[in-house]
């Protein structure tokens, strides 16, 4: 896959990728609600080199984990990722972003492009994604482009041994293809 947008690249995760994809992988802050990490570099490497190799190739294919990419420096910032059913033609979605590159509308763009692949090359008829009710800046960044808020789900969090609470709630978003074709406009070059 290579899905541009107007400042990123959406591509697959390549072993060259460690330094940038360790950078933000291993800092407690930035995957704090991620199910993995903080990473040690054993981890990173693990998951460029087997597990994304192995996802890649699989068929049918399960995992799309995409490298947020700047266009200008070639610099990976983050992913982005969807999780398949194809039984039921949906996919979950996940997203990080290194806290350097926070805040100026990249995740906004780049869950643009991630949509565009899977609604329009993969013609996904849904995709939604789980986050912790505190999340403001997800949650933000999910209503921007488009996904509903579809509830709150009472304790289905699991809390890191070291947070005070052993579970928290979430909320689900989604989105459906045909709503997704009424906001696309967003969108500046998908793929080729
Ligand atoms: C959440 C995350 C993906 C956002 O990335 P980002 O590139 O900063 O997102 P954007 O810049 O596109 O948009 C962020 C929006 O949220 C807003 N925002 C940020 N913090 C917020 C907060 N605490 N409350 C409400 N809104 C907030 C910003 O103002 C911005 O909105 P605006 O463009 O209308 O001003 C990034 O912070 C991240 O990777 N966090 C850690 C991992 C994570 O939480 N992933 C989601 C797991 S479910």
């Amino acid at each position: 896959m290579n899905i541009q947008t107007k400042r990123l690249v959406l591509r697959e995760f390549q072993p060259e990728d460690f330094e940038d994809v360790h950078a933000y992988s291993c800092d407690y802050e930035t995957v704090k609600h991620m199910v993995y990490g903080p990473n040690t570099p054993e981890q990173t490497q693990e998951y460029l080199n087997v597990k994304c190799v192995e996802e890649c190739n699989a068929v049918p294919r399960m995992h799309y984990n995409m490298a947020i990419m700047l266009r200008e420096s070639g610099k990976v910032i983050g992913g982005v990722s969807l999780h398949m059913n194809w039984r039921r033609d949906d996919a979950i979605i996940g997203a990080i972003l290194n806290t350097h590159f926070t805040g100026s509308g990249y995740m906004t763009e780049a869950l643009t492009g991630a949509f565009e692949y899977a609604f329009c090359k993969l013609q996904l008829h849904r995709v939604h994604a789980v986050c912790d009710v505190n999340n403001k800046a997800i949650q933000h960044v999910m209503e921007k482009v488009g996904m509903r808020n579809e509830g709150t789900m009472v304790q289905r969090g699991k809390s890191r041994p070291e947070e005070s609470t052993p579970y928290f709630d979430q909320f689900g978003y989604g989105i459906l293809q045909e709503e997704w074709k009424q906001h696309e406009d967003i969108i500046i070059a998908p793929e080729a």
